[in-house]
């Protein structure tokens, strides 16, 4: 049984840093998920299936805009709906700390990504070319939180 979305501190650490290595490759060092899990103004929320960390959602706050940073499921957890719950959690908790827009960018190649983002009503606002270490490009996508 899945259980959460429940918010992500230091002590989830270890389990961040496994969840990132198996779904993106390992965004982040040790350091950097220290510092996303202990600064205030970087919400992160998770959904679990015991001890095992199966899907993660993390942003930046800046002023009233939400940065999006990660979204990640357990590749053996995919299409089950798990992406989407912790994406709207993430949001949820941005709209309670008066945040009005949300942000990320995407790889113009990830269908996934861009399929999830598309169900939420994110909308292509700009192109970062070569953005990514492979020279794909990224979209800029922005979602309005207050409607
Ligand atoms: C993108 C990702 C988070 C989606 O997680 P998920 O739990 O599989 O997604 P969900 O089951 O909630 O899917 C929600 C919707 O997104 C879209 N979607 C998800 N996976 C998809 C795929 N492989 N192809 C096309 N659309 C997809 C669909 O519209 C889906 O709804 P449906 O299953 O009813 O058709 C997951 O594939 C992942 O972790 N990918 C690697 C990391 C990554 O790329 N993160 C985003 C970086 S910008």
């Amino acid at each position: 049984m899945v259980t959460g979305p429940a918010p992500l501190s230091l002590s989830d650490l270890a389990a961040c840093l496994q969840l990132d290595q198996q779904a993106l490759g390992g965004l982040w060092t040790e350091s950097q998920w220290r510092t996303e899990l202990q600064e205030a103004s970087r919400p992160g929320v998770g959904l679990w299936q015991g001890e095992a960390l199966v899907a993660m959602a993390c942003g930046w706050l800046i002023l009233d805009e939400l940065h999006i940073t990660v979204v990640a499921v357990d590749p053996q957890w995919r299409r089950l709906g798990l992406g989407q719950q912790v994406l709207a959690a993430l949001l949820a908790e941005a709209r309670g700390r008066a945040a009005s827009r949300a942000t990320l960018e995407v790889a113009t190649g990830n269908g996934a990504a861009r399929g999830l983002y598309a169900r939420f009503g994110f909308r292509d606002a700009g192109i970062r070319r070569g953005y990514y270490r492979s020279g794909e490009d990224a979209l800029i996508q922005w979602l309005d939180l207050r409607t």
